[in-house]
């Protein structure tokens, strides 16, 4: 068969009368239990913290980063002549990839002075910022361990250095003052750090795991790369496009924050009036309305869709290196999921 992404059609070589299997599906199995398992690993005897560390492994989460992280491994798996087996340090890295987008999750809540999320009420909203700030710090913990049982001190590295660019990129989209030049870049840069680290870093360590060939580890990281920048900027449309009730918080919540993403930066360059907002941080009376007015009558969203298409494309480039599997089609499918979702 063959089929047909942004108008390049690829053919699955091995399997002509094999249907496409969907990303969730596909990866169901071996992520089973996911938050039953991370919820083991919140070992701790004080109940508050235990409530508070469990509070968003509830199972409504879409458990996206190891959805990639498991089909990756099977992809690198297959094209490392380990057919069927996924290895138990590979699902560790999908949960731990998982406790770790989470732990962020709870700072950034706190850090943004959230009050929902995903339609529930913020950890900071019901305990109060501090405790707030610890379970975070708990979660990593717990993750830190997990990943010291893995016992492969690459992927330790691998896997820290995400933690570090979560710090860097939350730094970057505090205080940035940059120049009209320099934002988009900066955007960028923050994107990476806060999204697309996390995702191609657990995917680099799915493929080290198997592997020996730096390139294979590079195709995966690029992958991972790609797809998360591509799932931010199309997280930084919804926050415009989709209303407050489906996303289970607030919309416009960035520009509320003061925050200039992909749409308002195309914006700017049709609407030069939202420049001045951008500076201060659409902080005077009526910025947000009139931001977000100007971004809808531009073309700023479709931009920004556009250049999101840009890296789902350069994902496929990358991962179409890789032997193929049914994981490897359905990590090029998923690009597709990552464009067109709604939530
Ligand atoms: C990590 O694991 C891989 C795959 O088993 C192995 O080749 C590599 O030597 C390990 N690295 C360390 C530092 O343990």
């Amino acid at each position: 068969i063959s089929y047909n992404v942004y108008g390049v059609v690829f053919c699955c070589s091995i399997c002509s009368d094999t249907k496409l299997k969907d990303p969730f599906s596909l990866a169901q199995k071996d992520l089973q239990n996911l938050y039953e398992d991370i919820k083991k690993q919140l070992l701790v005897s004080k109940a508050e913290l235990k409530a508070l560390c469990d509070y968003y492994f509830d199972g409504k989460g879409k458990a996206f980063r190891p959805m990639i992280v498991i089909l990756m491994a099977r992809a690198c798996n297959v094209h490392s002549n380990k057919e069927g087996v996924l290895l138990p340090a590979q699902r560790s890295i999908a949960m731990i990839s998982e406790m770790i987008h989470t732990a962020s999750l709870v700072h950034d809540d706190v850090i943004d002075d959230s009050d929902t999320r995903r339609g529930k009420n913020t950890i900071n909203q019901v305990w109060g910022e501090r405790k707030a700030i610890l379970a975070g710090d708990f979660i990593l913990s717990a993750a830190s361990m997990a990943l010291a049982r893995i016992g492969n001190t690459t992927v330790v590295s691998v896997l820290s250095q995400v933690i570090e660019d979560l710090v860097r990129g939350e730094f970057m989209q505090l205080g940035s003052k940059e120049n009209e030049n320099e934002r988009f870049k900066h955007y960028l840069e923050k994107t990476f750090k806060k999204t697309a680290s996390l995702i191609a870093n657990s995917c680099k360590a799915v493929s080290i795991l198997v592997n020996s060939d730096p390139e294979v580890h590079e195709i995966a990281y690029q992958y991972g790369r790609n797809v998360g920048i591509a799932f931010q900027l199309v997280d930084d449309i919804l926050d415009f496009t989709s209303s407050a009730k489906r996303l289970g918080k607030p919309s416009a919540a960035d520009l509320r924050l003061g925050l200039a993403t992909g749409p308002v930066l195309f914006a700017c360059q049709q609407f030069p009036e939202l420049h001045a907002m951008i500076m201060r941080r659409f902080s005077s009376d009526g910025d947000v309305d009139r931001a977000w007015q100007y971004v809808l009558k531009s073309d700023g969203v479709e931009q920004t869709n556009y250049l999101a298409q840009h890296y789902c494309q350069e994902a496929i480039h990358q991962i179409s290196r890789l032997r193929p599997s049914t994981e490897r089609d359905a990590l090029i499918q998923l690009t597709e999921l990552v464009l067109r979702r709604d939530k």
